[in-house]
């Protein structure tokens, strides 16, 4: 049997062999085409003048929770937040995570129970498949948006059965069919669970809200890492489903709660979105461009995230890489990020990237690829 330090060693070997070693990046001077910055919140001004202008005026804002929200670390703020978020969202309740990560961890490893089958998309995030490896229940993966194959799959299930999709992949830049999804789900009586982690702010309050589909779906992940340039996630849905993971959730109970801090950026996120849909529109013209350059794009036309998939390692690396010494900032999406062989360069278009910029990167792809 190997040692532990020998495992580790021919880990990290294996990976500098395979051209896939991840190391923590310096910060980068260049045009931003890999932030999931989309409308600019967090690097352009305007929100974050607003969240200071709130710390000067209320500094107990920054104070530390002091415990789990379950003992000392609740607060009434961050309970006004989660009404105001299922006021918006047009649901019964909203349960506040310090991310994405941990709200789709916290309901995957608690609400299936042994004996339920989750069915997920082949190209579902690591977090939600992180909380499915935390569950007891069956887990199936169905390829990649066939609604075929999700049938035939949930046809042989047992039990209770959770649908998992994203309304926006974020390694594909193409979206989920929710309509046809919502009525496979009710046919087989399965509980839809959609995460709105790359179509929130841009597409309105996301896909399910955007699309009046709330009463379909189970539940609802939402993070504001992205659009909103901040931190942090919420979980919408039933207020059952909420008491639920309140009282079974272990991500929720057995950690800190965040500062009041988070949540107060939050709803200041919500009230800047609205005030600022030029951003979206912004945001929105610069797809098209890029769109436009005539590259090979598998994305959905209307996606910030666009890819282009490569035929090796070196070749989606040597790209990234020519790009980056030119002064453009892309993304390698390489294994394990992405299945092996399936390795792809990623474009984030944003509502502060110039028309100049968009027609430079494009051209250059040009001359790379
Ligand atoms: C689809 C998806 N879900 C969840 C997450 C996790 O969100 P957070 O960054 O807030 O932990 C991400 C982030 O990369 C994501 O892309």
């Amino acid at each position: 049997m190997l040692s532990t330090l020998s495992f580790l060693e021919q880990a990290i070997e294996k990976r500098k062999q395979e051209k896939v070693l991840r190391q923590l990046p310096a910060a980068k001077n260049g045009i931003d085409f890999y932030s999931n910055d989309y409308l600019g919140f967090s690097t352009e001004s305007g929100l974050t003048e607003i969240v200071v202008n709130e710390i000067i005026q209320q500094p107990d804002l920054l104070k530390g929770a002091t415990g789990s929200r379950l003992i000392s670390g609740n607060s009434d703020r961050t309970m006004q937040v989660e009404s105001f978020l299922a006021h918006k969202h047009q649901v019964q309740s909203a349960l506040l995570f310090p991310s994405g990560y941990t709200a789709n961890t916290a309901f995957f490893s608690s609400v299936p129970q042994r004996g339920d089958t989750i069915l997920m998309d082949e190209c579902i995030h690591r977090s939600v498949r992180d909380g499915v490896r935390l569950s007891d229940a069956h887990k199936i993966k169905f390829r990649h948006n066939d609604m075929q194959h999700l049938e035939e799959l949930l046809k042989r299930s047992r039990g209770n059965c959770f649908i998992a999709v994203e309304s926006l992949y974020s390694m594909d830049g193409d979206f989920a069919p929710l309509h046809a999804l919502t009525l496979i789900a009710k046919r087989y009586n399965a509980n839809l669970v959609v995460d709105e982690a790359h179509a929130f702010g841009i597409f309105g309050y996301g896909l399910v809200s955007q699309k009046k589909l709330q009463h379909r779906v189970f539940a609802t992940m939402i993070t504001y890492g992205k659009a909103l340039g901040l931190h942090g996630a919420a979980i919408l849905g039933t207020e059952l489903l909420i008491s639920f993971l309140i009282n079974f959730s272990s991500a929720f109970i057995y950690t800190t709660g965040s500062s009041d801090l988070y949540a107060i950026s939050i709803q200041k996120g919500y009230e800047f979105l609205k005030e600022n849909p030029e951003r979206i529109q912004d945001l929105q013209n610069n797809i098209l461009l890029l769109r436009n350059s005539g590259l090979p794009f598998s994305s959905a036309s209307e996606s910030p995230i666009q890819i282009l998939r490569g035929t090796t390692i070196s070749c989606v690396k040597n790209l990234q890489q020519q790009l980056e010494k030119e002064g453009f900032l892309t993304f390698a999406a390489l294994a394990p990020t992405v299945k092996k062989g399936e390795e792809r360069l990623r474009i984030c278009l944003h509502s502060y990237n110039s028309s100049d910029e968009i027609n430079q990167l494009s051209d250059l792809i040009k001359k790379h690829l």
